[in-house]
């Protein structure tokens, strides 16, 4: 089995820490576009006809970065791979229309969590630097403080995870995204989740829900 998943959800519904379960569970890989773009944040886009010259102008501040960047990535990425878990992406109306043109899904799970949920995980979360794991400083601790489980690597917290920038993330997608999970609701394999459960109550949800769909 080789499921093509999506997962949508606010910023700090828990997409990145489910698709990681995802990914090896399933093993399939995540394609992220909020990773792909941290990695290039430098990346000279200024030929694109774009306000900024970098993606890290735009993601710092929480804004989207302009899709002819973004549709390219995910493009390039889907294009060399089965199954896939796809997160962060699409995130307005035109990027579902691309993302139809490039492939089909099997599953599409929405995380639902309530707004003040989510400052307080955003706020609090800490990433390594070198493998990218999710923590947070009151919800999902490492054994040792600033140091990552998996890789020892060492523990930041994200330019965006301000509270101001968090704010801004939410009103974006409030204005772009949330309309795009209406153009889903019928699709096949859709399925809501409860977000706002322990990190293991949901990969029970979210598991059952791939197996049952994919
Ligand atoms: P991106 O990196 O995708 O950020 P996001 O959508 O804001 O989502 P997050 O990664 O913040 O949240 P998440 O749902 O993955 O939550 P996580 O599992 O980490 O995008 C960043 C930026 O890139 C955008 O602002 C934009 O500029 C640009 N960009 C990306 N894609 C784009 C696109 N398609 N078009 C244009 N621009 C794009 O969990 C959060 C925290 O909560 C962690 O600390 C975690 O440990 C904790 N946690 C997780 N689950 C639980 C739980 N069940 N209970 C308690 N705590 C939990
Ligand atoms: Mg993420
Ligand atoms: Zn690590």
């Amino acid at each position: 089995m080789n499921p093509k998943i999506l997962i949508l959800g606010p910023p700090g519904a828990g997409k990145g820490t489910q698709s990681e379960r995802l990914a090896d569970d399933f093993g399939v890989e995540h394609v992220t576009t909020g990773d792909a773009l941290r990695a290039n944040k430098e990346m000279d886009i200024s030929d694109m006809d774009t306000e900024y010259d970098t993606p890290g102008e735009y993601m710092d501040r929480g804004d989207l970065v302009p899709d002819v960047v973004v549709d390219a990535m995910v493009g390039e990425a889907l294009s060399d791979v089965e199954g896939f878990v796809l997160d962060g992406y699409p995130r307005n109306g035109d990027q579902a229309e691309a993302l139809r043109e490039m492939t089909d899904l099997d599953v599409v799970l929405v995380l639902d969590v309530p707004e003040e949920e989510l400052v307080d995980r955003l706020t609090g979360r800490r990433v390594c630097e070198d493998c990218g794991t999710n923590y947070h400083v009151e919800f999902n601790r490492p054994e040792e403080e600033g140091v990552c489980d998996e890789c020892g690597g060492d523990l930041y917290q994200r330019e965006d995870d301000d509270e101001e920038s968090v704010r801004n993330r939410l009103s974006v997608y409030h204005d772009n995204t949330e309309p795009v999970l209406e153009l889903y609701a019928d699709h096949d394999g859709y399925v809501e989740i409860d977000g706002d459960q322990t990190p293991d109550e949901v990969w029970e949800d979210v598991r059952a829900a791939v197996e049952a769909e994919a």
